[in-house]
């Protein structure tokens, strides 16, 4: 994409974290940004973000693994705006740790409604629009647990492996259309996903693993992911942890099986 003056540009899970930082760097670059977000508060501290630093934009409460509201959505976002030019379909939540037969099936359920079907669904109510402009985007987000399996997130994993096989696929499909499509695959990004996730026990434990792991400010995440847009990336790992995860999973999946294997144990092991 050549640059976002003027685009219109809907963006899910705008009250916080990356979605956040998207939409401010956006609205920056002179975009109309339509924030939706589940958390009123948070899509109304984004609102004002943008607006402090002189940019446009419209937020909306959307919870995107609701089909009926994710229609309403769009419906009320075609109405006004009659197209857009970039999807970034980035709501997404956490699980805490449990094993799969530990997982209520309503979690599991719930997950995959906002994490998989909520992508699918913004992207099949607004790609018709987006097929009309001179060059558009469609962006998902999945996430490093898109590239391996990691044992005790069976439901995140399944989300984002899924993200990524969609959003591969259509970006075959679309190939020589107008409309690029790429796939953002966060490592550990200092983000509310984990405060904002559904837990179990450990809720405490996990956060401070968390804490550990996320290495890559949401502000340097949202510019990666401004930069593969403009390049029309099919593929972004975002943070160093993501790029060196990639290149191990491509170069030997058993040397990646083994690690987290092996770091599995450790971690139980301290638990005891
Ligand atoms: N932070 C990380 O380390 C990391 C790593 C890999 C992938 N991701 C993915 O990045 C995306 C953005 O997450 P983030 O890290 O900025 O976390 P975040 O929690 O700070 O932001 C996610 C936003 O999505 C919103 N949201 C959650 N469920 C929703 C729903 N049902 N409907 C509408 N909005 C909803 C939340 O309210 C929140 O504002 C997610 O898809 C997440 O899975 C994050």
């Amino acid at each position: 994409m050549q640059n976002f003056k003027d685009k219109i540009i809907v963006i899910t899970g705008a009250g916080s974290g990356m979605g956040r930082t998207l939409a401010l760097q956006l609205a920056q670059r002179g975009a109309l940004v339509l924030l939706s977000d589940i958390h009123e508060v948070g899509l109304a501290e984004t609102e004002q973000l943008v607006q402090q630093q002189g940019g446009r934009c419209k937020s909306y409460k959307v919870d995107v693994g609701d089909k009926p509201q994710v229609e309403a959505f769009a419906k009320a976002v075609l109405d006004e705006f009659t197209f857009i030019d970039v999807l970034i379909n980035n709501a997404g939540m956490a699980i805490g740790k449990a094993s799969f037969d530990e997982i209520p099936m309503a979690d599991f359920e719930r997950l995959i409604n906002v994490n998989l079907w909520g992508v699918i669904q913004h992207t099949k109510l607004f790609l018709p629009t987006m097929l009309t402009r001179p060059e558009a985007a469609i962006v998902n987000t999945s996430s490093v647990f898109g590239l391996f399996p990691v044992p005790s997130q069976v439901p995140y994993c399944v989300s984002k492996y899924a993200v990524r096989g969609f959003t591969e696929t259509l970006r075959m499909e679309l190939n020589g259309t107008n409309v690029a499509v790429t796939c953002v695959h966060p490592g550990g990004i200092k983000t509310n996903i984990v405060n904002y996730g559904i837990h179990y026990n450990d809720g405490e434990k996990v956060k401070a693993e968390f804490d550990k792991v996320a290495i890559t400010s949401a502000e340097k995440a949202a510019s990666i992911i401004i930069r593969a847009i403009e390049k029309k990336a099919k593929r972004v790992m975002v943070g160093p942890d993501a790029k060196l995860i990639r290149f191990v999973s491509q170069l030997s999946p058993n040397l990646l099986d083994s690690f987290v294997l092996r770091r599995q144990q450790q971690l139980n092991a301290k638990l005891k």
